[in-house]
């Protein structure tokens, strides 16, 4: 979605532009690209295989850049507070992440069921799937897999593991399609169980609600914050966070009563209500694309 995103955040010389998930440097280049000969970019990822290859790809845009090894979740450690134009959060895993069986993210190539994003935390794939209790191990495949059989696939996993220890994406791939044959179908049974799994390794939910605090905090008045996500559990925290920091009013508890209501600032204004999906072209190049949602939010520019 790159012409989406360059739309969205209006790259222009002299502006200072953020990629929290800089992955393999495209939509950083193309920040550059578009903001030359001045404008500046902060890069991010917690991979370190990414920020190398970025780095990479960045070099022709040398002393224009600053790229860290982090969470998104801490950018506002780093960057100055009200300082930025725009912010691009495009989640979910890259390509080389999937593409190379030994980082374990793939249910297509078989490899050490790992899933880390960033290699220096200990905790795997592998730890959770073979150590997590069973209804621990449901509640995780139902809310953040929205996996419709989430019980069931959870109660086998348990009893697979009584018999061996599960130490590749392919055992647990082949364990969850004996469970659920494809019939044909285009999707692999175990995508939600997969997408489940490397959401908890990698503590996704948090990192995203602290990631767009953080990126509402950099933006200037003004500046804009672009999200890519990849399923409904992601952009119902983006939604959310754009609903709650749009409003000109907080309540307490999970039920807005008018009268109760206490008069706040509004944050941020949403650039459009409905979120941008990706060109029938884009999905044709490239089949990952099919599940991205773009949504583009603007932080308050305040009446002196
Ligand atoms: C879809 S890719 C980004 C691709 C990138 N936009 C490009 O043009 O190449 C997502 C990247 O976000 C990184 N990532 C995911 N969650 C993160 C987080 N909380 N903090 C930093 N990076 C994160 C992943 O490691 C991965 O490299």
């Amino acid at each position: 979605m790159m012409a989406e995103v360059l739309e969205a955040l209006q790259p222009r010389p002299g502006g200072r532009w953020v990629d929290g998930t800089i992955g393999g440097g495209g939509h950083a280049e193309a920040l550059l690209r578009a903001s030359s000969p001045n404008g500046w970019l902060f890069g991010s990822d917690r991979d370190g295989a990414a920020v190398e290859a970025a780095g990479k790809r960045l070099a022709p845009f040398a002393g224009r850049y600053e790229i860290r090894r982090a969470n998104f979740s801490e950018l506002a450690d780093w960057i100055e507070k009200d300082s930025c134009d725009g912010v691009l959060l495009d989640l979910g895993v890259s390509s080389p992440q999937l593409d190379e069986p030994e980082r374990g993210f793939s249910f297509q190539q078989d490899g050490p069921l790992d899933m880390r994003m960033d290699t220096r935390q200990s905790l795997t794939a592998a730890d959770l799937v073979n150590g997590l209790g069973e209804s621990e191990l449901a509640r995780i495949l139902s809310d953040l897999g929205e996996e419709p059989q989430a019980r069931r696939f959870a109660r086998a996993i348990v009893r697979e593991r009584q018999l061996h220890r599960l130490e590749t994406t392919g055992q647990l791939a082949r364990l969850i399609e004996r469970l659920a044959p494809r019939h044909g179908k285009k999707r692999h049974p175990a995508t939600r169980v997969f997408q489940a799994v490397r959401a908890t390794v990698n503590n996704e939910s948090n990192s995203l609600s602290s990631g767009l605090a953080a990126a509402l905090s950099i933006l200037k008045p003004g500046g804009r914050m672009a999200t890519i996500t990849f399923h409904s559990g992601e952009d119902r925290i983006v939604k959310a966070f754009g609903r709650e920091k749009s409003r000109d009013y907080t309540f307490e508890g999970s039920v807005d009563v008018p009268a109760l209501r206490q008069p706040c600032e509004q944050e941020l204004r949403w650039v459009q209500r409905k979120a941008i999906q990706p060109s029938a072209e884009e999905v044709a190049a490239n089949p990952r694309a099919r599940s991205a949602q773009l949504r583009v939010m603007e932080k308050i520019r305040r009446r002196e």
